[in-house]
């Protein structure tokens, strides 16, 4: 029996990959590896929609390809590639931007909360619908903040299909209870996030002097009790839902073990164990990123087989759709 598929991506911009990231998709797509066939890719295009330097985003491309690896995404078991390396997302975007309504695209809160900007960030959720329907996934691991981008897919693919007849598979809505939403150190009430960076953002990659700093720094709220309430005290409850993930502990256990202790001996606690959930990330980045042969050759042989599959839902799109054939020879 095939096992089922699983498909999710990551932007590689930014000073590296944060915490979020970690808690809220990485650390899954590692953990589906065995039952499920993944792809996970490089979201190089959607990247692009921030105009970044070309040398950076090189750059930074291989940089999240080694950190993804890092934090365990196997080559040997799931296809990791570059969304370039795949020239069916461009061309399936083109054809779902058809069937996406001007007013459906204005509502994405995205291209809102960035308060406009380039036809690239205003057409984003519907490469992002393009880059999953290729692949025909069940479902798509993705943190709390990409449900509405979700929701969109799902809508272009039932369209899709009511249309010209069944062609994708409409991935499970939006399940992943597990995918903490973690938030800014330095802010609480806002996620943390890569373009933010600052004080308040955990790079995977950090040194455990920064990390420790950071996490002694981070906004704390009036009073001294350690105890979950993100209404009255978002950076308490954002600690103690890193603590809570980086040691396996629930929540109320954690309350009960700092009842009558500061914020400072939870604090450090909360530092230790990033530190060491960041430390074996850490080295195996080191390892990778010094031999870029090694990264370019896993990123080839994830686009030789994520093409083959992207090429097959492309070429029964293009039928379905009425584009004639080029004539062959
Ligand atoms: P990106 O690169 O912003 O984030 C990658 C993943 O990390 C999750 N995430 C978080 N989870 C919890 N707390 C946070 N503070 C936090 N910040 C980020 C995101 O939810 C995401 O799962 N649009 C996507 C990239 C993309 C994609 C796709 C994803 C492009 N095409 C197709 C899935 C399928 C993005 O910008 O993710």
């Amino acid at each position: 029996m095939s096992r089922p598929r699983v498909l999710s991506g990551i932007q590689p911009t930014g000073s590296g990959k944060h915490l979020g990231n970690y808690l809220g998709a990485v650390r899954h797509w590692a953990a589906m590896q065995d039952e499920n066939e993944c792809f996970f890719f490089l979201a190089d295009l959607h990247a692009l929609t921030v105009t970044p330097e070309p040398a950076e985003l090189r750059t930074r491309t291989r940089a999240t390809t080694a950190e993804l690896l890092a934090m365990g995404v196997d080559p040997a078991r799931s296809a990791l590639f570059a969304q370039s390396h795949v020239p069916e997302h461009a061309e399936l975007a083109w054809v779902l931007g058809c069937l996406t309504g001007f007013g459906e695209a204005s509502r994405m809160t995205q291209f809102k909360d960035k308060g406009g900007g380039n036809v690239g960030l205003f057409t984003y959720p519907v490469l992002q619908a393009a880059d999953i329907l290729l692949y025909q996934p069940q479902s798509v691991p993705v943190g709390e903040d990409q449900r509405q981008h979700l929701e969109l897919t799902r809508d272009l693919a039932q369209r899709f299909n009511s249309r010209y007849g069944h062609t994708f598979t409409v991935p499970a809505p939006y399940v992943q209870r597990a995918a903490e939403r973690i938030k800014d150190l330095a802010d609480p009430d806002a996620k943390m996030s890569t373009s933010r960076g600052g004080p308040g953002t955990l790079w995977v990659v950090d040194e455990p002097k920064a990390l420790t700093k950071k996490i002694k720094s981070a906004v704390t709220d009036t009073g001294r009790e350690v105890v979950y309430d993100v209404a009255a005290k978002p950076g308490i409850s954002n600690l103690l839902t890193i603590l809570s993930v980086a040691t396996g502990k629930g929540v109320e256990e954690l309350e009960a073990a700092y009842d009558g202790k500061g914020y400072g001996d939870f604090k450090a606690d909360v530092a230790e164990a990033v530190v060491e959930l960041f430390a074996p990330i850490r080295e195996r980045y080191a390892a990778l990123i010094a031999d870029p042969g090694h990264l370019d050759d896993v990123l080839a042989d994830g686009a030789a087989r994520a093409r083959e599959v992207a090429a097959t839902t492309m070429a029964t799109v293009r039928d379905r759709i009425g584009l004639l054939p080029p004539r062959a020879g």
